[in-house]
Protein backbone atom coordinates (compact mmCIF):
# COMPACT_ATOMS: atom_id res chain seq x y z
CA UNK A 1 0.00 0.00 0.00
CA UNK A 2 1.41 3.51 -1.07
CA UNK A 3 1.57 6.06 1.49
CA UNK A 4 0.33 9.52 -0.36
CA UNK A 5 -0.19 12.83 0.85
CA UNK A 6 -0.89 14.10 4.31
CA UNK A 7 -4.54 14.89 4.46
CA UNK A 8 -4.53 15.88 8.10
CA UNK A 9 -2.41 16.69 11.29
CA UNK A 10 -3.94 15.97 14.26
CA UNK A 11 -2.73 16.46 18.11
CA UNK A 12 -1.97 12.63 18.53
CA UNK A 13 -2.04 11.31 14.94
CA UNK A 14 -1.06 11.96 11.32
CA UNK A 15 -3.50 10.82 8.22
CA UNK A 16 -2.07 9.98 4.98
CA UNK A 17 -3.81 9.14 1.70
CA UNK A 18 -3.06 5.93 -0.16
CA UNK A 19 -3.19 4.87 -3.61
CA UNK A 20 -6.30 3.40 -2.78
CA UNK A 21 -9.22 6.22 -2.23
CA UNK A 22 -10.86 4.24 -0.24
CA UNK A 23 -8.21 3.37 2.14
CA UNK A 24 -6.13 6.22 4.56
CA UNK A 25 -3.35 5.48 6.85
CA UNK A 26 -3.32 6.64 9.95
CA UNK A 27 0.10 7.13 12.10
CA UNK A 28 0.45 7.86 15.66
CA UNK A 29 2.35 10.55 17.37
CA UNK A 30 3.88 10.66 20.85
CA UNK A 31 2.64 14.05 21.33
CA UNK A 32 0.40 14.23 23.93
CA UNK A 33 -1.94 17.31 24.54
CA UNK A 34 -4.71 18.01 27.64
CA UNK A 35 -6.77 20.65 28.70
CA UNK A 36 -7.79 21.56 24.56
CA UNK A 37 -4.16 21.37 23.48
CA UNK A 38 -3.38 24.24 26.70
CA UNK A 39 -0.61 21.29 28.25
CA UNK A 40 1.67 20.22 25.77
CA UNK A 41 4.25 16.41 25.92
CA UNK A 42 5.95 13.61 24.64
CA UNK A 43 5.50 9.97 26.08
CA UNK A 44 8.38 8.29 24.48
CA UNK A 45 6.58 4.97 22.47
CA UNK A 46 3.37 5.94 23.10
CA UNK A 47 2.42 6.04 19.13
CA UNK A 48 3.87 2.69 18.75
CA UNK A 49 1.52 1.65 21.86
CA UNK A 50 -1.56 3.10 21.32
CA UNK A 51 -1.10 1.76 17.34
CA UNK A 52 -0.81 -1.67 18.60
CA UNK A 53 -3.52 -1.66 21.67
CA UNK A 54 -6.08 0.26 19.60
CA UNK A 55 -5.31 -2.49 16.82
CA UNK A 56 -6.28 -5.18 19.46
CA UNK A 57 -9.60 -3.29 20.48
CA UNK A 58 -10.81 -3.07 16.95
CA UNK A 59 -9.50 -6.63 16.60
CA UNK A 60 -11.69 -7.84 19.94
CA UNK A 61 -14.62 -5.60 18.75
CA UNK A 62 -14.66 -6.76 15.09
CA UNK A 63 -15.04 -10.28 16.07
CA UNK A 64 -17.87 -9.71 18.59
CA UNK A 65 -19.68 -7.80 15.16
CA UNK A 66 -18.93 -4.55 15.91
CA UNK A 67 -18.17 -3.19 11.84
CA UNK A 68 -14.89 -0.63 12.75
CA UNK A 69 -12.86 1.23 10.04
CA UNK A 70 -9.57 -0.85 10.98
CA UNK A 71 -7.98 -3.06 8.04
CA UNK A 72 -4.45 -4.26 9.37
CA UNK A 73 -1.43 -2.90 11.37
CA UNK A 74 1.32 -1.72 8.58
CA UNK A 75 4.41 -1.48 11.19
CA UNK A 76 4.46 0.02 15.09
CA UNK A 77 3.11 3.46 14.24
CA UNK A 78 0.71 2.98 11.78
CA UNK A 79 -2.16 1.08 10.82
CA UNK A 80 -4.80 0.78 7.00
CA UNK A 81 -7.81 2.26 7.50
CA UNK A 82 -10.83 2.36 5.60
CA UNK A 83 -11.77 6.08 4.75
CA UNK A 84 -14.68 7.10 6.92
CA UNK A 85 -15.78 10.56 7.14
CA UNK A 86 -15.93 11.45 10.61
CA UNK A 87 -19.03 12.60 11.99
CA UNK A 88 -18.38 15.85 14.78
CA UNK A 89 -19.50 13.63 17.50
CA UNK A 90 -17.39 12.54 20.42
CA UNK A 91 -19.52 10.07 22.28
CA UNK A 92 -18.30 9.15 26.24
CA UNK A 93 -19.29 6.53 28.16
CA UNK A 94 -18.88 5.92 31.81
CA UNK A 95 -19.46 3.18 34.24
CA UNK A 96 -17.56 4.81 37.07
CA UNK A 97 -17.28 8.64 38.24
CA UNK A 98 -14.19 10.19 37.06
CA UNK A 99 -12.87 13.76 35.27
CA UNK A 100 -15.46 15.65 34.15
CA UNK A 101 -18.25 14.36 35.42
CA UNK A 102 -16.84 14.56 38.68
CA UNK A 103 -16.37 18.41 38.74
CA UNK A 104 -19.87 18.69 36.68
CA UNK A 105 -21.48 17.21 39.28
CA UNK A 106 -19.78 17.38 42.37
CA UNK A 107 -19.41 13.30 42.65
CA UNK A 108 -16.26 11.67 43.72
CA UNK A 109 -14.01 9.97 41.63
CA UNK A 110 -14.53 6.09 42.07
CA UNK A 111 -17.87 6.07 42.72
CA UNK A 112 -19.57 3.43 40.66
CA UNK A 113 -22.65 4.82 38.76
CA UNK A 114 -25.82 2.60 39.25
CA UNK A 115 -26.96 3.09 35.33
CA UNK A 116 -24.08 3.41 32.15
CA UNK A 117 -24.06 7.01 31.02
CA UNK A 118 -23.76 8.35 27.88
CA UNK A 119 -22.66 11.66 26.82
CA UNK A 120 -22.27 12.95 22.98
CA UNK A 121 -19.94 16.12 22.83
CA UNK A 122 -19.38 18.12 19.69
CA UNK A 123 -15.93 17.96 18.04
CA UNK A 124 -15.01 21.24 17.90
CA UNK A 125 -11.62 22.60 18.89
CA UNK A 126 -12.29 26.09 19.11
CA UNK A 127 -15.16 25.13 21.46
CA UNK A 128 -13.75 22.32 23.44
CA UNK A 129 -15.89 20.01 22.54
CA UNK A 130 -19.17 21.39 24.50
CA UNK A 131 -21.95 18.40 25.35
CA UNK A 132 -24.87 18.40 23.54
CA UNK A 133 -28.05 16.35 23.27
CA UNK A 134 -30.13 14.44 20.95
CA UNK A 135 -31.72 17.95 20.04
CA UNK A 136 -28.72 19.56 18.85
CA UNK A 137 -27.22 16.58 17.00
CA UNK A 138 -30.36 17.15 14.83
CA UNK A 139 -30.77 20.83 14.92
CA UNK A 140 -26.94 20.39 13.55
CA UNK A 141 -27.74 17.71 10.66
CA UNK A 142 -24.63 16.15 12.88
CA UNK A 143 -26.81 12.73 12.44
CA UNK A 144 -30.33 11.48 11.48
CA UNK A 145 -32.51 10.50 14.17
CA UNK A 146 -31.78 6.69 13.31
CA UNK A 147 -27.73 6.91 12.87
CA UNK A 148 -27.62 8.42 16.64
CA UNK A 149 -29.83 5.76 17.95
CA UNK A 150 -27.47 3.31 16.11
CA UNK A 151 -24.31 4.83 17.57
CA UNK A 152 -25.37 5.39 20.71
CA UNK A 153 -26.32 1.56 20.80
CA UNK A 154 -23.04 0.24 19.41
CA UNK A 155 -21.37 2.41 21.92
CA UNK A 156 -22.99 0.89 24.68
CA UNK A 157 -22.20 -2.96 22.64
CA UNK A 158 -18.63 -1.53 22.73
CA UNK A 159 -19.00 -0.85 26.43
CA UNK A 160 -19.88 -4.43 27.41
CA UNK A 161 -17.33 -5.99 25.45
CA UNK A 162 -13.85 -4.00 26.03
CA UNK A 163 -15.42 -3.71 29.99
CA UNK A 164 -15.54 -7.92 30.36
CA UNK A 165 -12.25 -8.39 28.03
CA UNK A 166 -10.45 -5.40 30.46
CA UNK A 167 -11.78 -7.32 33.44
CA UNK A 168 -10.42 -10.57 33.10
CA UNK A 169 -6.85 -8.72 32.42
CA UNK A 170 -7.66 -7.31 36.39
CA UNK A 171 -8.20 -3.80 34.53
CA UNK A 172 -11.53 -1.50 35.32
CA UNK A 173 -12.87 0.52 32.59
CA UNK A 174 -13.80 3.67 34.07
CA UNK A 175 -14.61 5.77 31.07
CA UNK A 176 -13.94 5.81 27.43
CA UNK A 177 -14.39 8.35 23.80
CA UNK A 178 -15.60 6.72 20.65
CA UNK A 179 -15.94 8.16 17.53
CA UNK A 180 -17.87 6.98 14.15
CA UNK A 181 -17.45 7.71 10.34
CA UNK A 182 -19.39 6.99 7.34
CA UNK A 183 -18.76 5.08 4.49
CA UNK A 184 -21.25 3.74 1.61
CA UNK A 185 -24.02 4.40 3.83
CA UNK A 186 -22.52 2.61 6.65
CA UNK A 187 -21.92 3.74 9.86
CA UNK A 188 -18.09 2.36 11.41
CA UNK A 189 -16.27 2.72 14.72
CA UNK A 190 -13.28 4.74 14.02
CA UNK A 191 -10.30 6.91 15.36
CA UNK A 192 -8.53 5.02 18.27
CA UNK A 193 -9.15 3.13 21.62
CA UNK A 194 -6.01 3.68 23.79
CA UNK A 195 -4.97 5.08 26.98
CA UNK A 196 -5.42 8.11 25.24
CA UNK A 197 -8.93 7.99 25.11
CA UNK A 198 -10.14 5.92 28.23
CA UNK A 199 -9.54 5.75 31.37
CA UNK A 200 -8.09 2.41 32.97
CA UNK A 201 -7.96 1.57 36.67
CA UNK A 202 -5.91 -1.51 37.88
CA UNK A 203 -8.74 -3.62 39.88
CA UNK A 204 -6.58 -4.34 42.75
CA UNK A 205 -4.81 -1.35 43.25
CA UNK A 206 -7.21 1.65 41.38
CA UNK A 207 -3.84 2.70 39.79
CA UNK A 208 -4.25 4.86 37.01
CA UNK A 209 -2.85 2.89 33.80
CA UNK A 210 -4.10 6.20 31.12
CA UNK A 211 -3.57 9.74 30.19
CA UNK A 212 -4.52 11.11 33.21
CA UNK A 213 -0.97 10.60 34.77
CA UNK A 214 -0.14 13.00 31.58
CA UNK A 215 -2.95 15.44 32.65
CA UNK A 216 -2.48 15.56 36.38
CA UNK A 217 1.48 15.32 36.34
CA UNK A 218 1.17 11.94 38.45
CA UNK A 219 4.71 10.36 36.82
CA UNK A 220 5.24 6.53 35.29
CA UNK A 221 2.95 7.50 32.41
CA UNK A 222 5.35 5.79 29.74
CA UNK A 223 5.16 2.43 32.29
CA UNK A 224 1.14 2.72 32.27
CA UNK A 225 0.87 2.85 28.43
CA UNK A 226 3.41 -0.45 28.24
CA UNK A 227 1.76 -2.34 31.41
CA UNK A 228 -1.82 -1.89 29.24
CA UNK A 229 -0.27 -3.18 26.48
CA UNK A 230 1.51 -5.65 28.46
CA UNK A 231 -1.77 -6.92 30.16
CA UNK A 232 -4.00 -6.39 26.93
CA UNK A 233 -2.13 -8.45 24.62
CA UNK A 234 -1.52 -11.44 26.74
P1 LIG B 1 -13.68 13.65 30.68
O1 LIG B 1 -13.98 13.07 32.03
O2 LIG B 1 -12.51 14.59 30.68
O3 LIG B 1 -14.89 14.26 30.06
O4 LIG B 1 -13.24 12.44 29.73
C1 LIG B 1 -14.08 11.33 29.53
C2 LIG B 1 -13.35 10.29 28.68
O5 LIG B 1 -13.11 10.75 27.38
C3 LIG B 1 -11.97 9.90 29.22
O6 LIG B 1 -11.84 8.48 29.09
C4 LIG B 1 -10.99 10.57 28.34
C5 LIG B 1 -11.73 10.73 27.04
N1 LIG B 1 -11.40 11.98 26.36
C6 LIG B 1 -10.86 11.96 25.09
O7 LIG B 1 -10.63 10.89 24.53
N2 LIG B 1 -10.60 13.15 24.49
C7 LIG B 1 -10.85 14.34 25.06
O8 LIG B 1 -10.58 15.37 24.45
C8 LIG B 1 -11.40 14.36 26.38
C9 LIG B 1 -11.68 15.65 27.07
C10 LIG B 1 -11.66 13.16 26.98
Amino acid sequence: MEKKQMIYEGKAKRVYQTSDPNLLIIEYKDDATAFDGKKKGTIPNKGILNNKISAIFFELLEKNGIQTHFIKLLNDREMLVKAVKIIPIEVIVRNIVAGSLSKRLGLAEGTTLKKTVLELCYKSDELGDPMINHYHVLALNLASEEEIGRIEQTALKVNEILKNFLESRNIVLVDFKLEFGRMDGQILLADEISPDTCRFWDSSTKEKLDKDRFRRDLGKIEEAYWEIYKRVSS
